[in-house]
């Protein structure tokens, strides 16, 4: 997959393997040890240039190097930085240690292993910044809704009405995530083709954005623990890569869509809706119900592949508000308890213990005479 060596690739490769606590924050020794292995990796050039970091219990490996994505020996970087850091979670004994490591062995590339990968390569411009959001407590789709409104909707991106190189809009390439299909969404042309997708978040999700151009713009992790294991591992805690700036969104363009706490879900086991708040490093853990829901934003500069930054960038006066509102939403949501829709709905429920309830009480629902003979779609039912 390696471009010949000319053009930059960013590549984001997360995983939880462990936390203080329970699954509220990682531990900076953990930090140390995975930053030590790319430190290696760095040295033998593998890599040009690392960042270590963490929101709640999920490591960030932010690296840069001129293979391309995909690339095996990044990957295996990546995977002995989570094997190092899983053994010193295991000697201080910290809670679920190798969580997100779901195979013993490395074979050339850990998606499907388990870490949340996002990677994006490009011809560096002269300057070029980005941003690289990181949630925890959520899944991928989380991030369909601010990634509209960043690249679609002018109401949020002042560029997309301005900016002539912004004007012609963008191309959105869509999972679906049961069935392992994509599709390319134009917009604005397609806007509303692209809305009805999106915003089943429990199926869809956004991959990538292009420019019209071909250049890319951004790009999630899609990973999805639940459906590669086969059970509740924990959620999907994903992360985003968006270039900003000349012929992208403003930095400010790609912030202000989480100036919106919407609603996600995640949370509390992975079961339940509540409000993305947006976070600098010194709030990246995770408290009230496991959560809220956050999301961390760092700024950086790559430099021919030196990583410049980074800023942090919801540490800020401007997202106390956001914050606040958050903090209301979520009481709010909590108030709800076990019910819909505060708890997520049966066809999320899958891998949790709902199913057994329902198995336990199977011989115990009789006969009921409703006056008409219901239509249920069989998906539609919990099986
Ligand atoms: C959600 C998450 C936590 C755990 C919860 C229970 O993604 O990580 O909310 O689901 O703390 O954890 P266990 O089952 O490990 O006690
Ligand atoms: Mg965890
Ligand atoms: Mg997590």
């Amino acid at each position: 997959m390696s471009s010949g060596g000319t053009k930059t690739t960013l590549s984001v490769i997360k995983a939880d393997i462990g936390s203080i606590a329970g699954h509220h924050k990682a531990h900076p020794d953990t930090l140390l040890a995975a930053s030590r292995v790319l430190a290696e990796g760095k040295k033998k050039g593998i890599i040009a240039d690392f960042y270590v970091t963490a929101i709640g219990d999920d490591i960030q490996l932010i690296m840069t190097h001129f293979r391309g994505v995909n690339d095996p020996q990044v990957h295996e970087l990546a995977w002995s930085a989570f094997k190092e850091a899983t053994s010193v979670a295991k000697d201080l004994g910290l809670y679920a240690a190798g969580q997100d490591l779901l195979s013993d062995t490395f074979s050339g590339n850990v998606r499907g292993l388990g870490p949340g990968v996002a990677e994006l390569e490009f011809n560096e411009r002269p300057s070029e910044p980005v941003a690289i959001f990181m949630a925890d407590k959520t899944e991928p789709s989380a991030f369909n809704l601010p990634l509209y409104k960043i690249f679609a909707d002018p109401f949020n991106t002042a560029g997309l009405v301005i900016d002539p190189k912004m004007h012609s809009g963008f191309v959105f390439t869509v999972l679906d995530l049961y069935e392992g299909k994509a599709v390319d969404l134009s917009t604005p042309e397609e806007l509303y083709d692209l809305l009805a997708l999106i915003g089943t978040t429990s199926r869809y999700v956004i991959k990538y954005v292009h420019r019209k151009d071909g250049e890319p713009a951004a790009v999630v992790s899609s990973e999805r623990l639940n459906l590669i294991a086969g059970k509740y591992i924990g959620k999907d805690d994903p992360v985003m890569i968006v270039r900003l700036q000349s012929g992208f969104p403003a930095l400010g363009e790609a912030l202000e869509a989480f100036s919106f706490p919407h609603l996600v879900a995640g949370w509390m086991r992975g079961s339940h809706f509540g409000p993305l708040m947006p976070v600098g490093l010194k709030d990246a853990k995770m408290t009230r119900f496991d959560g809220p829901p956050r999301v961390l934003g760092l700024g950086f500069n790559i430099k021919a592949g030196r990583l410049v930054g980074p800023t942090d960038l919801f540490d800020d006066v401007a997202f106390d508000e956001v914050r606040r509102q958050a903090a209301e939403i979520a009481d709010y949501m909590r108030r709800h308890g076990p019910f819909m829709p505060h708890r997520l709905g049966p066809e999320e429920m899958e891998y949790t213990t709902l199913p057994d309830v329902l198995k336990r009480l199977e011989g115990r629902f009789r006969p009921f005479d409703l006056g008409y003979r219901p239509i249920v779609k069989h998906e539609d039912l919990l099986e």
